[in-house]
This record gives C-alpha cells, sequence and structure tokens, in this order.
C-alpha cells in the first residue's frame, strides 16, 4: 500500500514523476493558492504533506487529519506552522535549510545594493526617457556599499553568509542576535556584536534575516525606525511580519532613512499601496532562494525529509517544537 501525499504546489515534473513512483500523489501543477477550508479537506486522508511557506497549518487541520504522519515544508522558515499543534498532534515537521543558504545570501546582498545604488528606480528614470536631460550631479545619486557599516540581525546561517560576503566589499560588519556566536565564528565571520539600539544608529545598511515568531512580530517599527540614520537602507529577507509596513511607508516617504528592499511582505501575495506608491523601495517577489538549482535542491529535500519519516526514519531536518 502506497502512503498518500499532498504536494501542494506545482514542482519540476520530473520530481513529482519520481514521488509518484512510491506514493499516491494529490499534486497541483495548476499552482492554484490553497485557502484553509481546502486545505484541511486535502489532509484529512493524508499520510504526509509537502508544503511551501504560502500554506499554514494549524491545530484543527492536524485534528481533522488521523493518518498525518509528517508535514514538509519547502522551505527554511517555518512560521507557517503551529509547532506547538504538531507536538500535541505527534505529527513531524521538517524544513530545508543548508541547500539555500548560500543563494539566499546572495540575493540579500543583491537587494541591499540595488536598494543603495538605486538601481530599479534608475531603470524607470532611464524607460522614461531622463537619461541626457540632467547633468552628472543630477542623476539618482546612490549610497556607498563598500567601507560602509553592516548592520544583520538574526546571524544564523544566512546572516553568517551574508557577512562573508561583505567583507569582500570592506564593510564594517555588525551583527545582533538572540545568542552571541562564538569567537571564532565572530573570527571567521568578521563580524562585531553590537546591542539592537547601536546597530539601528550606526549602521549605513540593516539587513533583517532572523525567523519569525510572534515575538518579532512588528519588531522593526517607527521607534526603530527613526533611530536609523537618514541615509541609511533596510532591506528584508526573512518574513514580512518582521516589519510594520505602515510604518515603514511612511519613513520611506518622509525621507526619515534613505530606502528599503523588501522581498517579503506581511500580506504576500499582495503588497500594500503605501509600499506600491514609493520610488525609494526596491520590491521583490520572495525570491531570494529562486535559483533553478536551489529550487530543485529545496524539493528534493523536502521529499526526501517526507520519505524519510514515512519510512519510520528521523527525517535529516526535523524540526523540535
Ligand atoms: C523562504 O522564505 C524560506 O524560508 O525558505
Ligand atoms: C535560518 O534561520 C538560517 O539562517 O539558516
Amino acid at each position: 500500500q502506497k502512503p498518500k501525499i499532498l504536494l501542494a504546489r506545482s514542482v519540476f515534473p520530473d520530481l513529482l514523476a519520481e514521488l509518484e513512483k512510491v506514493a499516491i500523489v494529490q499534486s497541483n501543477q495548476d499552482d492554484h493558492l490553497w485557502n484553509a477550508v481546502d486545505l484541511k479537506a486535502a489532509l484529512a486522508d493524508k499520510d504526509a504533506a509537502i508544503i511551501t511557506g504560502s500554506e499554514r497549518i494549524d491545530a484543527d487541520m492536524l485534528k481533522a487529519s488521523p493518518q498525518l504522519k509528517i508535514v514538509s515544508n519547502i522551505a527554511v522558515g517555518y512560521n507557517n506552522l503551529d509547532m506547538p499543534a504538531f507536538k500535541a498532534a505527534n505529527v513531524m515537521a521538517t524544513n530545508t535549510p543548508d541547500v539555500l543558504t548560500d543563494t539566499t545570501a546572495d540575493f540579500g546582498f543583491t537587494l541591499m545594493m540595488a536598494t543603495a545604488r538605486r538601481l530599479t528606480e534608475s531603470e524607470h528614470w532611464l524607460r522614461a526617457g531622463h537619461w541626457g536631460k540632467f547633468s552628472i550631479c543630477d542623476a539618482p545619486l546612490s549610497m556607498d556599499i563598500h567601507h560602509s557599516t553592516l548592520g544583520i540581525m538574526g546571524m544564523g546561517r544566512i546572516g553568517q553568509a551574508i557577512a562573508k560576503r561583505a567583507r569582500g566589499f570592506n564593510m564594517k560588519v555588525t551583527y545582533f542576535n538572540r545568542s552571541r556566536l562564538s569567537e571564532d565564528l565572530e573570527k571567521e565571520c568578521g563580524a562585531t556584536y553590537v546591542d539592537r539600539e547601536t546597530l539601528l544608529k550606526q549602521s549605513d545598511h540593516i539587513i533583517l534575516v532572523m525567523p519569525y515568531t510572534p515575538e518579532n512580530h512588528h519588531l522593526f517599527g517607527e521607534k526603530e525606525l527613526n533611530l536609523m540614520k537618514p541615509t541609511a537602507t533596510l532591506v528584508n529577507i526573512a518574513r514580512g511580519g518582521i516589519v510594520d509596513e505602515l510604518a515603514l511607508a511612511k519613513a520611506l516617504k518622509e525621507n526619515k532613512i534613505f530606502g528599503a528592499g523588501l522581498d517579503v511582505f506581511e500580506g504576500e501575495p499582495k503588497v500594500i499601496p503605501e509600499l506600491l506608491a514609493l520610488k525609494n523601495v526596491v520590491l521583490a517577489p520572495h525570491m531570494a532562494s529562486a535559483t533553478e538549482k536551489t529550487r530543485r535542491a529545496m524539493i528534493q529535500l523536502a521529499i526526501k525529509n517526507c520519505l524519510a519519516g514515512l519510512n519510520g526514519q528521523t527525517p535529516p531536518n526535523l524540526l523540535k517544537a
């Protein structure tokens, strides 16, 4: 008897075909977004589910899915999973760390550079025919990356990979994290620990890479934005809910900070009109891990985690509640 698996979103067809050799798969190659009612119904008769961060799984769904053994997230972040409910229901949960670290760090850097150097705004300016109308001092002027101070909030694997990239740009790298890195790791990353307020006040570029937990919901609001330099940029590749987006839009509109680069949004895939109306924000559709190679590796790892759990083995990336 093959296990029944929900594969909630579309994946590369060859990976789906491989999974179908060993399981009865309910797939979604049309890639429709799920609402809670339909997701609960789809889970009800499944032994396992492979999902993305867009699908939330709560206590109610777990209660209604008596066969469910494991939920495998195709993402490193797992704020979409109600972990205490998983523990209570005795359902395993897994994520996909490591395989996306460098790709995601690359994109954090991309977004920081695009924001500081006003890349998308300048391209719109060029496309609108403004090139040639202004002097070299009127062109979109921007902020330097090299020799500036970077503040990394959240110093997990991705934060550390960003720190290592920053050294090549001669940046001064500071970080804030719930727990301090070991001295050896600090040295390897070339990063100095500072308290949160110091990081906010001294950084030229701040990048958010911490996990999203109830404690850091809207952690970045008016007060934090007011502490930042007016020349500084803020980049968020973590989760949208960490930033109070209305406060950020207001700060950007009033030029309290220089710019922001956002890959994640609280209501994604919707972006609030207050942000869409601004020029000094670079907007990306949650694509930090989206290279073909890395997305393949994430899906393959999620499948591996799922099958290990179903076969009675400990999945390589089992999460603790
Ligand atoms: C993407 O945001 C992830 O958590 O992998
Ligand atoms: C997780 O939060 C990571 O940084 O890999």
